[in-house]
């Protein structure tokens, strides 16, 4: 498991959590540090103690332990020490949600996007198909979709991105359907396109911690309401095809968002039945992850004021370029064929991430 990015660092330290909460899984995760804090794992590892039963055998307490390991998937002799640790057959599957995901920071460096997000990728396979460790989640994005021709969105869409970044997510999926296509009897792959995490783990040890000024709505407000950002919040745009003029996203609590993945990884098992009906040999699939109920920006601002008290002030200002007016999953193939189910409402999530930035008002470095 990898994260090269703030968010994917929110989700992958909550994607931890859930596999840690089964105990049926003992966790390596590999980040280059770019823009993480190892502080984050040692906190994952330290709920997933606190959560140990009386009589945990010694495996249990093993799997709330973490393999931590500091690689860049963008060199192959990195990536090839973690496996060559575990040898051939040594480690079960990868969840991937290692990647660079500004849309607007994509159009300016490109190419450091498509090395990062994508070259990556096919370094990660190749490693992963040498030691025999033939299985992947990789994390991908709505972003997919572009501006989607109907809403809500399912995952038969036809696929278009308006950024390098997305492209890139588009360029990972069709690497790894290739891959499973090719090797159907070794390989299988599910890509998860995440709609928009939001919220923290409930007892506030983790949480999104952006370096800087967060790019992103929900984590900008509970900056902003923290007194972490100045109290000032460019609305982009109030001109859309939408109920109040504003964007609308599909807002899922990352901890729903990170069960998904553990949903995703046990039905990459021999036993699982989700490839049953594949219309072709390629043990491969792509899943909404959503709630399938989209809330536009002022909804979100209303919904943390509520939440924290605090009178946010903001200006509507032109549209962001690349924003898209609405981007609502239909999350029905996941419900059916993974069980996957976004239960947390969004009280919960602002209350959630509130709890997190109150209690780390700077992050990991407090
Ligand atoms: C949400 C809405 C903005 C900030 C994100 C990730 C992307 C992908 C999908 C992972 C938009 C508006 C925001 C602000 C604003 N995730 N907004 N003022 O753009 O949907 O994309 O989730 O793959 O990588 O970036 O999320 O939170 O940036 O924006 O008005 O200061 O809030 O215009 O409509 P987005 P976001």
């Amino acid at each position: 498991m990898s994260a090269q990015d703030e968010q994917p660092l929110k989700v992958c330290s909550h994607v931890i959590f859930a596999l840690q909460e089964t105990r049926r899984y003992k966790v390596i995760s590999v980040d280059n540090h770019h823009n993480s804090s190892p502080k984050a794992l040692e906190r994952v590892a330290q709920i997933a103690r606190d959560n140990l039963p009386a009589n945990a055998s010694e495996k249990d307490k093993d799997s709330a332990e973490i393999d931590a390991q500091t690689a860049d998937l963008t060199k192959r002799d990195e990536i090839k020490k973690v496996f060559e640790k575990y040898g051939k057959g040594g480690i079960w599957g990868v969840i991937h949600i290692a990647a660079y995901k500004a849309v607007g920071e994509s159009t300016e460096i490109p190419l450091t996007y498509y090395e990062n997000n994508v070259s990556a990728t096919v370094y990660l396979l190749q490693t992963a198909s040498e030691f025999d460790c033939t299985r992947i989640v990789y994390s991908s994005s709505a972003t997919v979709y572009g501006t989607p021709p109907t809403i809500p969105i399912p995952e038969t869409t036809r696929l278009e991105a308006h950024s390098p970044y997305g492209k890139t997510k588009i360029m990972c999926e069709t690497i790894i359907s290739d891959l499973c296509s090719a090797e159907p009897k070794r390989w299988r792959g599910l890509s998860l396109r995440y709609f928009n995490p939001g919220g923290a783990h409930p007892s506030g040890l983790i949480g999104e911690a952006p370096i800087g000024r967060p790019g992103n709505l929900f984590p900008l407000l509970g900056a902003i309401a923290v007194g972490a950002q100045p109290n000032t919040l460019k609305v982009f745009g109030n001109d859309y095809p939408t109920p109040d003029g504003t964007c609308v996203r599909d807002y899922l609590h990352v901890l729903d968002l990170a069960r998904g993945h553990l949903l995703a990884l046990d039905a990459l098992a021999p036993e699982s039945k989700v490839f049953d009906n594949a219309t072709s040999d390629a043990r491969y699939k792509a899943y909404n992850l959503g709630k399938g109920k989209g809330l536009s920006v002022l909804q979100i601002i209303e919904a943390m004021r509520k939440a924290t008290g605090f009178e946010f002030k903001y200006e509507i200002v032109g549209r962001r370029r690349g924003d898209v007016p609405d981007l609502t999953a239909d999350p029905t193939l996941a419900e059916k064929e993974l069980g996957f189910k976004a239960k947390e409402d969004l009280d919960t999530m602002c209350r959630d991430l509130w709890n997190w930035q109150t209690k780390n008002p700077k992050g990991y470095d407090a």
